[in-house]
Parts: structure tokens; sequence; C-alpha cells
């Protein structure tokens, strides 16, 4: 049984974002795009609807995870990392739950995974998400399908 862990989400600040590029260097993978450049991470924060956290275990930032209102009632979860030395202790899972009450007024929450990214897929699945149709090839233009996840009240 996995400890109950203490996490928060807090918006991120400029100063964070050598933090989380050194975070998501440690999850890139096949199945994973990390974000890893300082431009990428202020074009984030630029964008108007995207809503961007730290995710914060005892006092220390563990990942990030993201999302963008597409329209009133849709929301895109556009990024979700944890660190890959706290992987397996239930972050993410915590990290989406957090997400998702903050997200009780919104009809849908959609999202991309790669999917062969299996933990990724086992929390969506444990949150309600269904996939939509088949991966779609190279989505991202890094060579890698995607697919689609619905998660619908
Ligand atoms: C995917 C990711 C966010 C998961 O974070 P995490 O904190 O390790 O996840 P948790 O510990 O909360 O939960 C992992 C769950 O996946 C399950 N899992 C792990 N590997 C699995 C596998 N190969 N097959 C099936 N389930 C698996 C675990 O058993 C656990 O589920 P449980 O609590 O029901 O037992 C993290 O590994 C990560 O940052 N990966 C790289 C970035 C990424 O892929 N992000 C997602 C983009 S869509």
């Amino acid at each position: 049984m996995k400890n109950k862990l203490k996490i928060s989400l807090r918006k991120i600040e400029e100063e964070d974002i050598p933090t989380l590029i050194e975070i998501e260097k440690t999850a890139s993978s096949k199945t994973y795009s990390a974000m890893l450049t300082e431009k990428e991470w202020l074009d984030e924060l630029a964008k108007g609807n995207a809503m961007v956290y730290a995710i914060i275990m005892d006092g220390e930032i563990v990942g990030d995870i993201s999302y963008e209102m597409k329209n009133k009632n849709t929301a895109y979860i556009s990024g979700l990392c944890v660190n890959s030395k706290y992987k397996g202790q239930g972050i993410g899972k915590e990290a989406i739950k957090i997400l998702l009450e903050d997200l009780k007024e919104v009809k849908i929450v959609e999202l991309l995974t790669h999917p062969d990214n299996a933990a990724a897929m086992h929390i969506y699945k444990f949150f309600g998400f269904k996939q939509v149709g088949k991966p779609k090839e190279n989505y991202f233009g890094d060579g890698e399908p995607r697919i689609k996840m619905i998660f619908k009240k």
C-alpha cells in the first residue's frame, strides 16, 4: 500500500524553469517528448489559455502538469511529468486527481498520449478516460504515434 502523499499544485514562475527542465530531462524517452528548452516553457507561460503548474511534494518540485481550455466546456491536459526518481509513488495519479477536481465544472477533458506509455494510459483509464479512434502516426512530428483520450462527464 502506497503512503498517503502530500501533493499540491502551484502555478509556475519563470524562476522554476531550470528546475523543470532538469525534471523533464529525467523523463525524456521514445514515448514522451520532454520540454527541454527555456523557450518552450516561456511560450507555454505566455499562452493566455494555459495553466501550468509545478507538482510539489514536501516543498520540492517533483513534476509538472498543465492544461488549456479549448472552449468553455472542453479542457485539454497538455502536460504531465514526474521526476523519474520519484516515479511509481502515486504522484502522477494524485496530480491528475487534483487537476480533475479543479476541472469539475468542465464537461469534457481531453489529452494525447503515446499508446506505449503504459503508466500514463493506466492512470488515465483509472480516472475514466477512454481511447478515441486509433493512434495517429507522427502526431507531434517526433516520429511517434499519439492516441487521443477523452473523459466525458
Ligand atoms: C507517466 C508518469 C506521469 C506517471 O507518474 P507516476 O508518479 O510514476 O505515476 P503513479 O505512481 O501515480 O501511477 C503509476 C500507475 O501506473 C501503473 N503502471 C506503471 N507502469 C505500468 C505498466 N508498465 N503497465 C501498466 N501499469 C503501469 C502503476 O502500477 C500505477 O498504477 P496503480 O497506482 O494503480 O498501481 C511518469 O512516469 C512520467 O512522468 N513519465 C514521463 C512523462 C510522461 O510520459 N508523461 C505523460 C504524458 S501523456
